[in-house]
């Protein structure tokens, strides 16, 4: 019902020479696996060679972060216009860059406003700090996170639209969430509550990933929970081995 979406998010690793040669190896290695979505996410200069050796194989390619303007005096910023037709999906919110670079809710809704609007699919990564979810705060944050993120977008659109539930504490820490509770939360603070906005048919068919930690000695377990549609993936997307096994695993337990 819900194809499942593997995506490598690169953050700030390989140069356009290394991004290229990487896809080279790995794009005839997924060829395929094709029950599941296959993304990688480069850095920006690394876009353009990646897309263009990817051309004509089941890879996509998404950017890691876009701004909600089309042009302007916005230095150092990449717009929608400047990724379109260089990539599919674009991630918005991932929790480094609403940390480093202050994208609150209300940045992360336009940016994913912008987005649709040029045809990107945003992948709009939300999750709670250690401490809200050591105070038992986890669901009501990150629903407040989707709704923040959501505002007027219509229905219409949300089916473009992929969430990345990624608990702060579990990314890049080696200490991933455990996947029954991963589950709990997705259903209860995500789906219920686009369910609310948008109704049970809507939400239903929203893709919603788990990511945090994830590693081909825990896919399994994450892949088989009924809510967890695939994974965003830092570490282990950036060897062609580990990335290559998170894929087998998800299109094995792909039915
Ligand atoms: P990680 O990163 O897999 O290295 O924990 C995940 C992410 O930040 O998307």
């Amino acid at each position: 019902m819900r194809t499942p979406i593997v995506a490598g998010n690169w953050k700030m690793h390989k140069t356009p020479a290394e991004a290229e040669a990487f896809v080279r190896e790995l794009a005839p290695l997924l060829e395929k696996f094709d029950k599941v979505e296959r993304v990688v996410c480069p850095p920006f200069v690394a876009i353009p060679a990646v897309s263009a050796a990817l051309k004509g194989t089941a890879v996509k390619v998404g950017a890691q972060d876009v701004h909600y303007e089309d042009q302007g005096a916005f230095t150092a910023r990449i717009s929608p216009p400047m990724l379109k037709g260089l990539v599919e999906y674009v991630i918005i919110g991932h929790s480094e860059c609403r940390r480093d670079l202050g994208h609150t809710d209300e940045i992360v809704n336009k940016k994913a406003k912008a987005a649709l609007a040029h045809g990107l699919k945003p992948i709009i990564a939300v999750g709670e700090s250690l401490a809200q979810n050591e105070a038992g705060e986890t669901e009501t944050f990150v629903s407040q996170q989707i709704r923040g993120a959501f505002d007027g977008i219509p229905a219409d659109r949300v089916l473009s639209i992929v969430v990345a539930y990624e608990p702060i504490w579990a990314i890049g820490t080696g200490r991933s969430a455990e996947p029954g509770v991963v589950n709990e939360i997705i259903r209860r603070a995500i789906r219920n509550t686009l369910a609310g906005l948008y109704g049970d048919e809507v939400a239903k068919y929203v893709r919603i990933q788990y990511g945090g930690s994830v590693k081909p000695n825990n896919m399994a377990d994450f892949i088989s929970q009924p809510e967890i549609d695939g994974a965003l993936v830092g570490g282990a997307s950036l060897k062609v081995d580990s990335f290559t096994e998170l894929i087998r695993i998800t299109a094995d337990l792909t039915v």
